[in-house]
C-alpha cells in the first residue's frame, strides 16, 4: 500500500539514519592520484588549466609521492614529459627514459606505493599522435612493437601495473606477449578499454603537449555515441588479458561504467579526466559552487554507477575529505 503507509522520508530523518542507510561509500583505498615527471632538478610548474597540479622533476615527484602515500592512497598514475620528442617516440621506451627514471627513483623511496605507468606515445611523438605514422595515417600493427616495447621498460624499471591508453587495435595482446617474455607475467595490465575522443581531455594536452599537430584522435579513439562498441572493446581487451579495464572519461560516461559492471566480472576503472576537474575548478574560483560538495558528489556518482578503482586528480584532496 503505498502513502500514508509508505513514508522514504521516515529513514531520512536524522544524520545517523541517513547515514545508516547510505549505500555508497567513497573510500580512499580505491584511489589513483595522476602525476607529471619533467626533466630537471627542483622544478614544481604549475598547470595553468588544473589548479593544484603541476609538472614535476624527478626529486619533487618523490616528494608527492611520499605525501600522496602518507595521505593512505595506495597507487599513482605516472605521465611522463621528455626532453625531446621525435616520429618514432624514442624517448617512450628509452631504458633513461624520464618515466622509466621516474619509477625507479619512487619505488626506491615508497616501495609500497603502487606505480601505474601510462603507456602511450603521444606525450612522445613530434606530431602528437599515440602511434607511429605511415602516409599521415597512425599505422597500428607499427605502433603494437614500440607500445610493447614501451611497456617492457616500465617493467624493467619497476612499474607495478603498466596501463596503455593508445586504442591500437592488440595492444593489450602485444603487451602481455612481451611481459610474458620476459618474466614479467606476474604484472598486470590496466586497459584504458573504453577510451572515448573526448573534448574532456584538452587541459592534460596543454599540461603535456600532447595535442595532434594535424588531424584528431577519432581514428582511434571511440566515438562518444557508441555504447555498444565500447563494450566490445572491454570485451576484446579482456580476451587478450587484461587485468583491468578503465572507462574514460567518466562523468559523461556514467552509462558505460554500469553496463560494463552488469556485463563482464573483472575490475572496472573510472579516470575522471582533467576536462572534468577544471570545469569544477573554474567554477569554484568563481565562488559559484562549493568545490568539496561538488566532488564528492561528483566522485561519488562515479563509485555509484560501478566504478571500483577511480583515477581522479582530486585523490590527495579527497583523502583529506572522507
Ligand atoms: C594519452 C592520454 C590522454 C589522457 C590520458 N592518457 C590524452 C589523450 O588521449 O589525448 C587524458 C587524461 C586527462 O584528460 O586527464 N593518450
Amino acid at each position: 500500500m503505498p502513502f500514508p503507509v509508505q513514508r522514504l522520508r521516515r529513514l531520512r530523518k536524522t544524520p545517523q539514519l541517513r547515514k545508516f542507510i547510505q549505500e555508497t561509500k567513497l573510500s580512499i583505498d580505491h584511489f589513483v592520484m595522476p602525476y607529471f615527471v619533467c626533466p630537471g632538478k627542483k622544478i614544481k610548474l604549475p598547470i595553468e588549466s588544473m589548479p593544484g597540479n603541476f609538472r614535476l622533476s624527478i626529486d619533487e615527484l618523490v616528494t608527492a609521492a611520499q605525501q600522496t602515500y602518507s595521505l593512505g592512497i595506495p597507487a599513482i598514475l605516472l605521465f611522463g614529459l621528455p626532453a625531446k620528442k621525435d616520429e618514432k617516440a624514442s624517448s617512450a621506451y628509452a631504458d633513461d627514459g624520464i618515466v622509466q627514471q621516474a619509477v625507479r627513483a619512487i619505488k626506491s623511496a615508497v616501495p609500497e606505493l603502487i606505480v601505474i605507468t601510462d603507456v602511450c606515445l603521444c606525450e612522445y611523438t613530434s606530431h602528437g599522435h599515440c602511434g607511429i605514422l605511415k602516409d599521415r595515417q597512425v599505422d597500428n600493427d607499427t605502433t603494437l612493437a614500440i607500445l610493447a616495447q614501451t611497456a617492457l621498460s616500465h617493467a624493467n624499471a619497476g612499474a607495478d601495473i603498466v596501463a596503455p591508453s593508445d586504442m591500437m587495435d592488440g595492444r593489450v595482446a602485444a603487451i602481455r606477449k612481451i611481459l610474458d617474455e620476459h618474466n614479467y607475467s606476474d604484472i598486470p595490465i590496466l586497459a584504458y578499454s573504453a577510451k572515448f575522443a573526448s573534448a574532456f581531455y584538452a587541459p592534460f594536452r596543454e599540461a603535456v603537449d600532447s595535442a595532434p599537430q594535424f588531424g584528431d584522435r577519432k581514428s582511434y579513439q571511440l566515438n562518444s555515441a557508441n555504447a555498444r562498441e565500447a563494450l566490445r572493446e572491454i570485451a576484446l581487451d579482456i580476451e587478450e588479458g587484461a587485468d583491468i579495464v578503465m572507462v574514460k572519461p567518466a562523468l559523461a560516461y556514467l552509462d558505460i561504467i554500469t553496463r560494463a559492471k552488469q556485463t563482464f566480472n573483472i575490475p572496472i576503472a573510472a579516470y575522471n579526466v582533467s576536462g572534468e576537474f577544471s570545469l569544477v575548478k573554474a567554477a569554484a574560483e568563481k565562488g559559484w559552487i562549493d568545490e568539496s560538495q561538488v566532488v564528492l558528489e561528483i566522485l561519488t556518482s562515479i563509485k555509484r554507477a560501478g566504478a571500483d578503482i577511480i583515477i581522479s586528480y582530486w585523490a590527495n584532496e579527497v583523502a583529506k575529505l572522507i
